[in-house]
């Protein structure tokens, strides 16, 4: 067994630690297809060939203007990439495949409602759908380039059209996962200085139909309240009639896309060619404060990284059959289901709703019907499809030639399910370690190439170089059998070029804590913390243990501590609240939320419920406390400190180890015997 770490961090401290060491290879019949075979790649990219070696993958695309410098260094640590450069996002997404493959669908998207039909939209089509929705944005919207548009759309074919109509005028895309809350949209709305919201009327989840509409309506009333005012509401009517009744538009303010779209019918906008550098989009990630942040990608970069990485790590070819069921309000979604494949000319599944909806089957049903081949997913979904359906896949007769899991450590024994059952021992694994801030992948294995190993996400991408520090800024080499702090020694294209707005919180989260030199612009001198917890193997691959700061993942879905405590500080009886991770066989870790309540107050079963309720309207049903404990004190240093260690000891059964400095420690007790019985 690997070492258990004692570091003062949240997740990785109940990290789970493996100790297998055991390969698995890939069969004969996918290396023969596959579209890396090449063992030179790794020393292609290797440091010496820094940073020359990323012109492989930016002449994956096409250029209006080729570049002329790959990386400028010259305001470090915002790096910038193939500089000179000009292209467009949606025409290397769209246009580019048209002469060869416009019959081909670009997307299959997959209703929730089984009796509802399977849409199957033709890159042609895709097209004039993009145009006109561009047109629309451009002439009704009144939207140009580098003006930003929230987006708040649930799962289905509108949310990539509204993208790369986007894209098309050099617009910067600021999609909000849909389950957040109307109020999680107005802190993006007004953090990014939208003028314009893109919704939808309504979508199904579990079987039931969603009145969404209704969360724009918060949403504008809640970024008014901070200044700023969206002139334009736009939604996306996907049930006329159904719920709208109960959500009555507002003149002047709200518009039916579809109903405006037909002033548009055939029209065609030309591509923006945008420098390289001009932002794609915004992808607001939770951190280390209340506020979460706006990362920002470029649109070359950002491209060239995620074209190449769908490539060569999730080997998509044109004719493949790509499912990636993450939901496209995630980076991942961004990266896998939309630009990566799109920008491959390859067919992408969108699939609107919950993976077991109506029954364990749903997913290997999707499979076999779509004739899917490539299929991406977390650990989370491979926990739940494992506990509630094991035999399912055997039932069905798809083929997987490739597998990923993203997002979450995955533990062996959940890695051999899927290898075995759904993969039905024949399809290759790729475990993808990345983050919201890194564009795409920072370690996988490469399918041909290099082994899999269970539990571990592998070496190092070509091109990206990791590397682990300890707390004194010392490297700890493979095999040392120590977990440290896992940091990037180099620039990548795919990576963000700053937070939207917030240079400064940039540098400080993410280059100051092993930055050489802060005078410096020398990409050596500013290694790039993940603000992840790894150990490297002997063999040079990486094993991922969660993170070191106040971030937990949910269900593969990023939750800051701070967030969740800021929204229960808006109880007015709440004096004090902590967040700590807590493990959860389905989730990997749910939020155990601990509060103290202002003198006068008693703690009642209702007064939680409403901390709990009031939670999931400021962020999102995903943030819901597994439990709100009322106790009548938080421990505490004698600094008064509050002692998120010893909470999460208590909500994990660990032990809490020594409590004797604590300013407070028989709180410890009583705690413990509330939470633990
Ligand atoms: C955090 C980033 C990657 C896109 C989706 C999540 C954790 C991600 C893995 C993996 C172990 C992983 C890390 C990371 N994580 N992939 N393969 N193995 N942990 O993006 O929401 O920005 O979360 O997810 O802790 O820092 P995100």
């Amino acid at each position: 067994m690997a070492e258990k770490e004692v570091m003062e961090t949240s997740e990785a401290q109940i990290a789970v630690h493996w100790g297998e060491e055991e390969y698995y290879h890939p069969s004969p019949q996918f290396i023969a297809q596959a579209n890396m075979t090449d063992a030179d790649i790794y020393d292609r990219f290797s440091l010496d060939n820094f940073p020359n070696c990323f012109k492989e993958y930016a002449d994956l695309l096409d250029w209006y203007e080729y570049w002329d410098t790959i990386l400028d260094t010259s305001d470090a640590p915002c790096w910038k990439w193939f500089v000179g450069g000009k292209i467009n996002a949606s025409y290397n997404c769209v246009d580019r495949h048209l002469a060869k493959h416009k019959n081909k669908t670009a997307i299959h998207f997959v209703p929730e409602l089984e009796e509802e039909k399977v849409e199957h939209v033709t890159y042609q089509e895709l097209y004039v759908r993009v145009n006109e929705m561009a047109a629309l944005l451009q002439d009704f919207a009144g939207l140009k380039k580098g003006d930003r548009v929230t987006l708040h759309l649930p799962m289905s074919p509108e949310l990539p059209i509204t993208m790369l109509a986007c894209a098309r005028l050099g617009v910067i895309h600021s999609q909000v996962f849909g389950g957040f809350s109307g109020k999680s949209c107005a802190d993006r709305i007004v953090d990014s200085g939208s003028n314009v919201l893109i919704t939808m009327d309504a979508y199904y989840r579990g079987g039931k139909l969603i009145d969404h509409k209704e969360k724009a309506d918060t949403a504008f009333e809640e970024a008014k309240k901070e200044g700023q005012t969206v002139d334009k509401v736009l939604i996306w009517q996907r049930y006329p009639g159904k719920v709208s009744a109960e959500t009555p538009m507002v003149e002047g303010r709200d518009y039916f896309v579809n109903d405006v779209l037909k002033d548009y019918y055939g029209k065609r906008v030309d591509p923006v060619p945008v420098p390289a550098e001009d932002p794609l989009f915004l992808m607001y990630t939770s951190g280390t404060t209340g506020k979460p942040k706006g990362c920002q990608h470029s649109t070359g970069g950002y491209l060239a990284y995620v074209t190449g990485t769908s490539k060569f790590v999730q080997d998509i070819h044109p004719e493949d059959v790509y499912w990636c069921m993450a939901d496209i309000g995630w980076i991942t979604g961004h990266s896998y289901i939309v630009y990566g494949p799109l920008s491959l000319g390859a067919s992408t599944v969108i699939y609107e709703g919950v993976p077991t909806y109506p029954d364990a089957g749903r997913c290997w049903r999707i499979a076999q019907d779509l004739d899917v081949n490539i299929f991406h997913t977390a650990p989370t979904a491979i926990r739940a499809l494992r506990k509630v359906g094991p035999d399912e896949p055997a039932k069905y007769t798809y083929h997987f030639k490739h597998m990923t899991t993203v997002g979450e450590p995955i533990e062996p024994e959940v890695w051999k399910w899927y290898h075995k059952e759904v993969g039905k021992g024949e399809a290759i694994i790729v475990d993808t370690w990345w983050q919201t801030e890194t564009g795409g992948f920072l370690c996988s294995t490469l399918p041909a190439l290099t082994p899999m190993k269970p539990g571990s996400a592998g070496p190092g991408m070509p091109g990206i170089h990791p590397i682990i520090y300890d707390e004194d800024g010392n490297e700890l080499p493979a095999g040392a059998g120590k977990a440290g702090n896992i940091c990037i020694q180099n620039p990548w294209p795919g990576a963000f070029q700053t937070i939207w707005g917030d240079r400064d919180r940039f540098v400080t989260n993410y280059y100051e804590r092993y930055c050489k030199n802060p005078d410096s612009k020398d990409w050596r001198d500013w290694p790039y913390l993940t603000g992840d917890a790894a150990t490297q193997a002997e063999d040079g691959y990486y094993r991922i243990l969660g993170r070191i700061d106040d971030v937990i993942n949910v269900s593969g879905h990023r939750l800051g501590t701070k967030e969740i405590e800021s929204a229960a500080l808006v109880v007015p009886e709440v004096a004090e609240a902590a967040v700590v991770p807590v493990a959860h066989d389905i989730k990997g870790k749910e939020p155990d939320l601990y509060v103290s309540l202002k003198p006068g107050f008693e703690a009642t079963d209702e007064l939680a419920a409403k901390v709990s309720k009031t939670i999931v309207d400021e962020i999102g049903a995903i943030a819901r406390p597994r439990k709100v404990w009322l106790v009548s004190d938080m421990p505490k240093t004698r600094s008064g400190k509050i002692m998120r260690r010893v909470l999460g000891a208590i909500s994990n059964k660990a032990d809490v180890g020594d409590v004797m400095t604590l300013a407070n420690p028989e709180i410890v007790e009583e705690i413990t015997k509330m939470v633990q019985g």
